[in-house]
């Protein structure tokens, strides 16, 4: 399998579930109940962040859980946190920037990878190590959907594709989501980490029936 297979393949896949949660897990029991809630409510997908210690073992543990479940590895920042990641079960992993470390040994491993955009060189730079599919980022404070369209018109040909995230909220995913190269967004706002502490299932439920709704009214 190459590099661009699996990532044409994960995109093929989050392209289907349009709306990712964005994860920060502190610990595994409620790492777990997240992702149930998130299957009972017919949102299968997850990014986990590996900005706590636990997100490799919740993508462990969740993957043979919940193997209907589409699980991301985020914030991968180097090569260590990238090869936790596909050895903890992830089928994809995203960036907040672009390494091009980090690019180059998910390509080696053929490991679908989106490393963060937002400037027409990282795209480009992005593309030239074998890039097609891109995490745009911080999506709202670089422009939101006028600087992303900008930013895709220049690439369209070349079948570039994005996920924006970083101020994606409730209000304006659908706005993302009518653009055609917008694979699927992602956003804290499906799982806010205090909701998680706090044990507020029905608030977090509240949120992911939300985008589930959004995503059953689009067409496409
Ligand atoms: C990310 O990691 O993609 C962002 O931190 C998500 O940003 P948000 O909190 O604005 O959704």
């Amino acid at each position: 399998m190459s590099f661009e297979k699996n990532c044409a393949d994960a995109v093929a896949v989050l392209e289907k579930i349009r709306i990712v949660p964005v994860l920060v897990l502190n610990d595994v029991d409620r790492g777990l109940k997240m992702c149930e809630v998130l299957m009972q409510c017919g949102l299968p997908a997850a990014e986990i962040t590996f900005r706590t210690k636990a997100a490799s073992r919740i993508i462990t543990e969740a993957a043979k859980r919940f193997p209907e479940l589409y699980l991301g590895a985020g914030t991968v920042l180097d090569i260590d946190e990238l090869n936790r990641a596909f050895d903890s079960g992830a089928k994809f992993a995203v960036a907040p920037g672009f390494n091009p470390a980090v690019v180059s040994e998910a390509v080696r491993n053929a490991f679908a990878f989106a490393p963060g955009v937002c400037t027409p060189s990282e795209v480009e730079q992005a593309m030239y190590l074998g890039c097609k599919f891109l995490k745009f980022f911080p999506a709202g404070e670089a422009g939101g959907v006028k600087m992303l369209k900008s930013i895709i018109a220049p690439y369209r040909h070349r079948g570039i594709r994005f996920m924006p995230t970083g101020g994606v909220t409730a209000a304006n995913a659908a706005e993302y989501l009518a653009v055609n190269e917008v694979v699927a967004v992602g956003g804290t706002y499906l799982g806010k980490s205090a909701d998680i502490e706090n044990n507020n299932w029905d608030a977090i439920r509240q949120a992911v029936a939300g985008a589930v709704e959004l995503k059953n009214s689009l067409v496409r």
